[in-house]
């Protein structure tokens, strides 16, 4: 199939709590691309890939569960990244599970070289798969499985 033939599928990009400082945010860990470069860098990606890619970014657990619940009819799929609510979230991981759009887990840094406490993810069982340890590029591998696992299905 010609690509500029295939229909545009719109993607929900969600960054949890502290995402918002990266750039000066442990730059070692995190790098230094800031939330708006990777936001632009998506939204880059998802033209390439014909995807509308929205964005949103909250530090509150609760708004995160709405964002997710109020995405049905609007998006066919989810790329998360719910930082440290990964490791503690069993409301994000059942709103997660309750609305089943397809979702990928990212995270730029590979939590499994971190912490312990790191090493476990609450959102890896409702997600199609996870993308961890490569920086900003987490998001983009995390769009381009999501959009392909979209056009297959
Ligand atoms: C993170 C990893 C989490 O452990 C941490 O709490 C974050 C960011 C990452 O992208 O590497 O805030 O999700």
């Amino acid at each position: 199939m010609q690509s500029d033939h295939l229909p545009h599928l719109s993607v929900l990009v969600l960054h949890g709590p502290n995402l918002n400082l990266l750039g000066q945010r442990e730059p070692g860990v995190y790098g230094d691309t800031t939330l708006d470069n990777i936001n632009s860098l998506l939204d880059q990606k998802g033209k390439k890939l014909q995807a509308k890619v929205s964005s949103f970014q909250s530090n509150q657990e609760g708004v995160l569960v709405e964002a997710i619940q109020e995405a049905v009819g609007y998006h066919h799929g989810i790329v998360i990244n719910a930082g440290a609510y990964t490791h503690t979230s069993v409301a994000i991981r059942d709103a997660l599970s309750a609305i089943k759009l397809p979702t990928v887990e990212v995270h730029l840094s590979n939590i499994y070289q971190r912490e312990a406490f790191r090493h476990h993810s609450y959102i890896a069982s409702v997600s199609l798969g996870q993308i961890s340890g490569f920086g900003a590029e987490s998001y983009l591998l995390g769009l381009e499985a999501l959009v392909s696992h979209l056009r297959r299905s």
